[in-house]
């Protein structure tokens, strides 16, 4: 890419991909396939904390250069990204323990199911509002405070972080 063309875009782009992981362990849940559901949420949490630890520790530094944003302070983002971490400790035990008390009752066993879905339901929109803030407010801000040599050294550890 040349310079010119850097852009955070690419980052940006990441959350349609995690949506998807997300999606791919509903649907191992969805079928009560415990096991698949939880290897996928294992698999989603950990590609989710490396995006969260990447804006954490790379863009807010850049991103609290701009000053205030009306509607994006900087503890808008590091909530939401603590409300996340929350959520998914709380799913990874509610997996855990549906495997490890299974109730031969299938109608309480579904019920417990249910009560995830409706759990990762909230989840959804928390992540939903978390993109759309990053979307309307620290992607842009990013854009025009970041250097094009910031931009460019950024962007290459975000790949490279990504290949390891
Ligand atoms: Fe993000
Ligand atoms: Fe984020």
């Amino acid at each position: 890419m040349t310079p010119d063309a850097a852009t955070f875009r690419e980052i940006e782009l990441e959350h349609e991909e995690l949506n998807e992981l997300f999606l791919a362990h509903q649907e191992a849940l969805l079928a009560l396939d415990l096991q698949l559901a939880d290897a996928r949420l294992d698999n989603y949490v950990q590609r989710l904390l490396r995006h969260m630890a990447f804006e954490e520790e790379h863009l807010i530094p850049v991103y609290v250069r701009v000053g205030t944003v009306p509607g994006g302070p900087v503890e808008f983002f590091t909530g939401e990204h603590a409300r996340m971490r929350e959520f998914l400790e709380r799913f990874r035990g509610a997996i855990e323990d549906l495997r490890s008390n299974f109730s031969a009752d299938a109608s309480a066993h579904g019920r417990r199911v249910i009560a995830l879905f409706d759990a990762e339901a909230a989840y959804k929109s928390l992540v939903e509002h978390h993109h759309m803030r990053e979307g309307n407010l620290f992607f842009p801000a990013l854009e025009s405070a970041a250097t094009h040599e910031e931009k460019k050294q950024l962007l290459e550890r975000f790949h490279r972080e990504r290949r390891s």
